[in-house]
This record gives C-alpha cells, sequence and structure tokens, in this order.
C-alpha cells in the first residue's frame, strides 16, 4: 500500500506542476489561450477524437471539423454519412457515429448546451469517465480529474506504484484526487496529460528536466523507466481476409458501404470478407461468382484485438459497361471514379488497399 498524501506534500507537487504548466503547456487548437474559457464544444469534440488518436493526426484533423461544423446544432444537422466520411482515418468508426448522436441530443433535448458535470456527460453517447472527467474539468472548471495514459503513468512514478495496470486504476484515481487543486482543475488536468507527453514518458523519461523530480519516488528508487507495471496481456493473433478489385471499363470501382453495426460499421469499403468475423456480403466463393487473380502484394493492418493480412483480388480484364449493368447489386453497393479514391472516405485498411488499386488494377 502507498503512504497517503499529506496536504503539504500534495500542495507542492500540485504548484510544481502548475508552474510548469503555465510556461510549457502545448499550445492545441481546441484549448483557450490563457485566462479563457475553451468553447465546450471544441473541448468535447477533441476528447472524443483524442480517445484513440495521437494528438499529432488530431491537431491536424481538428480544424477542418470545425470550420466544416463550427458548433454542436451544425453537426447535429449534418448527414450521418458525411461526418462518418470526415471522420475517415482516424479509425474507431463508432466514435464517428456517436458523436452524431450526441450532437443530436445536445442540439435538441439539451437545447445546444453541454452539461457541466461527469455524472451528466456520461449519459451521453461516446462519452465514458475519462472523457466525462475531462471535459468537466476543462470545459467548466468542475474539480474532476480525468486519468488518460499519461496521467496514469505519471502518478505511478510520482509515488512508486508498484501494482500492474489496469487493476492500479482506482488507487491512481485516488492519488490524483488527492493531489488535485480545485480551483484550476483543467490546468491540472491538461498539466498531467503534458508531462506525460513530454518529459514523464513512457520510453526514456527527461527526469533531469521535470517539476516533479524532488517529489518522485520512482525518481528515488530508480524505476521511472519501468513504472507502470502492466499485467501481461494476450497475444494478437492473426486473421487472413480477402479484398476484391471488380473494375469497369470506364475507370469505376465497385465499393460497398458496411452494415452500421460492427467493425468499420458504416464505412466504405471494397467488397471484402473472412477477416470481420461476419458472414461474406456475397453468395458465391467470390463476388458475383467472378473470376480473380490474386495480387501479389498484401495488406497487413493491426486492429486492437487481431492483426489483420488482407489477400487482394482483381479481374484480369475490367467489365464492360453491359456486364456490369447485368449484375444485381445489393443494397449499399455502387460504382466510385477510381480517380477520386480520396474524397469517398475509405478507412485507413482500405486506403492502403486503395493504393495497389491505382498500380495493380487494370
Ligand atoms: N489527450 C486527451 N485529451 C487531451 C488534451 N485535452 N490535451 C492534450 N492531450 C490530450
Amino acid at each position: 500500500m502507498n503512504k497517503p498524501v499529506s496536504n503539504k506534500q500534495a500542495e507542492a507537487i500540485a504548484s510544481a506542476l502548475l508552474d510548469w504548466y503555465a510556461s510549457h503547456a502545448r499550445t492545441l487548437p481546441w484549448r483557450a489561450p490563457p485566462g479563457r474559457q475553451p468553447d465546450p464544444y471544441h473541448v468535447w469534440l477533441s476528447e472524443i477524437m483524442l480517445q484513440q488518436t495521437t494528438v499529432a493526426t488530431v491537431r491536424r484533423r481538428f480544424d477542418d471539423f470545425i470550420r466544416r461544423w463550427p458548433n454542436v446544432r451544425a453537426l447535429a444537422a449534418a448527414p450521418l454519412e458525411e461526418v462518418m466520411a470526415a471522420w475517415a482515418g482516424l479509425g474507431y468508426y463508432a466514435r464517428a457515429r456517436n458523436l452524431h448522436k450526441c450532437a443530436q441530443v445536445v442540439a435538441g433535448e439539451l437545447g445546444g448546451r453541454f452539461p457541466d458535470t461527469p455524472q451528466a456527460l456520461q449519459e451521453l453517447p461516446g462519452i465514458g469517465p475519462y472523457t466525462a472527467g475531462a471535459i468537466a474539468a476543462i470545459a467548466f472548471g468542475h474539480p474532476a480529474v480525468a486519468m488518460d495514459t499519461n496521467a496514469e503513468r505519471v502518478i505511478a512514478r510520482l509515488f512508486a506504484v508498484e501494482e500492474p495496470l489496469p487493476d492500479a486504476k482506482p488507487r491512481l484515481r485516488a492519488l490524483a484526487e488527492a493531489l488535485l487543486r480545485p480551483h484550476v482543475p483543467g490546468d491540472f488536468a491538461q498539466a498531467l496529460m503534458d508531462l506525460g507527453a513530454m518529459i514523464c514518458t513512457a520510453r526514456k523519461p527527461a527526469c533531469g528536466s521535470c517539476p516533479l523530480r524532488a517529489s518522485c519516488a520512482a525518481h528515488a528508487g530508480r524505476l521511472a523507466e519501468v513504472l507502470p507495471r502492466r499485467a501481461r496481456k494476450a497475444a494478437r493473433p492473426t486473421r487472413v481476409g480477402d479484398a476484391f478489385f471488380i473494375t469497369r471499363v470506364d475507370s469505376h470501382v465497385l465499393l460497398r458501404r458496411r452494415p452500421a453495426r460492427g467493425m468499420l460499421g458504416g464505412m466504405v469499403e471494397f467488397p471484402s470478407s473472412g477477416w470481420d468475423g461476419q458472414p461474406a456480403p456475397f453468395d458465391d466463393d467470390t463476388p458475383f461468382g467472378l473470376a480473380f487473380e490474386q495480387l501479389a502484394s498484401e495488406v497487413r493492418h493491426t486492429f486492437t484485438h487481431f492483426h489483420l493480412c488482407l489477400k487482394l483480388h482483381h479481374l484480369a480484364e475490367p467489365l464492360g459497361e453491359r456486364q456490369a449493368a447485368a449484375l444485381a447489386l445489393p443494397r449499399g453497393w455502387f460504382w466510385h471514379p477510381v480517380g477520386d479514391m480520396d474524397t469517398v472516405g475509405l478507412p485507413t485498411l482500405m486506403r492502403k488497399a486503395s493504393t495497389f488499386l491505382r498500380e495493380h488494377a487494370p
């Protein structure tokens, strides 16, 4: 068991952290300038994007979203397909669906205002305990902690918590709550995130530059590089699947919108099978029983729970107009220009496949 935190110790750590944040905070497009309250819509959108996507990627994509949908009412009014397409490449597409649903609840039932407590925020689609704490603290100054992996790492090291993650989570949260200064919870949350991202990094932490070095039990015990400990994860299995380039003489390719539920739900793909635990979206061994040739190249992609090897297949000759017109296209299948693959909103897996379409398909 770790010792409880004394008030004096908490005060010293929090003030060193907040002083450091005042001069080293990262400038990020969803943050307000010092002394200003950020827009809750910006905070909510950024936190949803950051749930499983890096700051570097979100930084590049956030402004496009805000320019296109400047407030929650505009986002709520957008067609879901447009939001899904704008999310392409950010991964975990259930987030885009929930984002849209959440915008509709806030713009409709809640009159355009986000709730300001973690409890009420957690009632909304796509908002779990971490995101609720982050939005409440950053957008509304509510005294809540936001324990992402960066914050967990900083706290685990500061108090030399040996218990492995994920079991250590409640203890790490309690320790962070003991440090929280209620007058600036938003700064406190983001200071922990920034320290974790810039100094107290997972590998090779820069302890020499750390404002909390004097209070850090891991530093004192030469444990910073090995904490936090983690329970061993099961190895990811590799699954194999097939994707089919069905091209037409006028340089169109057949695409399909995936069902709303399940992996890559609602996203556009080259017809594919065998990798997502779902039955193939066609009756024969191949779409429409057509004869395909396998490309020498394969696509490799890693999802949370498995690696995927996607084999690619193309037609020896593109279909003529008449052959193509004779295909009975299931709902959600459509022809799309090969020269315009960037605007259709392909998820990263299918974007990787599309690079081979240009190189190899007839
Ligand atoms: N990761 C998650 N939320 C963040 C934020 N508000 N600032 C920086 N990194 C984050």
